[in-house]
């Protein structure tokens, strides 16, 4: 993207030290434990790939898709799940690593799918939370930042006409 138009509203270097930081947290929490660390597509991937090498513990990694947005900017409200684990999780320690919450509706509906697999327990960890937009209450262990309410994109991310996932940082349009 290169419109000269665009803001970057959080710079990789704060992202990576962030990141750096959620680990040591999940690092302390799951001393001992092997947790499964559970990515949900697409958004998530980047930031998936960053705490996985940040963090010291042992874990699994077990993909989940979902998708309510369908290249819209608003959500549909119908979460589909459009990848499944592999593995049973039943008494697992679950670690669902998410790139943003907004409506909440996603993590809400997912949250209530895993726990319904008989987790031993099951956390959150997401880079961006723009807490303004909540319409149902979900539980989250570690949040990244907390941003407006702007039209957000990059570090996996999708921005206009569903590309910009592979810019290097959280990038925003100009506020309106
Ligand atoms: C985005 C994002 C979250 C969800 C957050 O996913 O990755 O999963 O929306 O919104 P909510 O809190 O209002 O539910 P999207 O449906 O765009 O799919 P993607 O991850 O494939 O981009």
């Amino acid at each position: 993207m290169n419109d000269g138009r665009h803001e970057i509203l959080v710079h990789r270097q704060e992202i990576a030290r962030r990141t750096r930081e959620i680990a040591r947290g999940i690092d302390e929490v799951y001393s001992g434990e092997i947790p499964v660390l559970m990515p949900l597509l697409r958004g998530a991937f980047v930031f998936a790939a960053d705490l996985a090498r940040q963090v010291e513990v042992d874990v699994e990694v077990e993909f989940l898709g979902a998708s309510s947005y369908g290249g819209a900017t608003e959500t549909s409200g119908e979460i589909r799940l459009t990848l499944d684990t592999s593995t049973p999780l039943s008494g697992r320690h679950v670690l669902i690593v998410e790139d943003i919450v907004d409506t909440g509706l996603t993590l809400a509906y997912i949250h209530k799918l895993i726990r319904s697999r008989g987790v031993a327990s099951l956390r959150t960890a997401v880079l961006l939370d723009k807490r303004c937009r909540r319409k149902v209450e979900v539980d989250l262990d570690w949040v990244g930042f907390v941003i407006p309410d702007r039209f957000v994109f990059g570090y996996g991310l999708d921005g206009p006409g569903g590309l910009y996932r592979n810019l290097p940082d959280i990038t925003a349009l100009p506020a309106e």
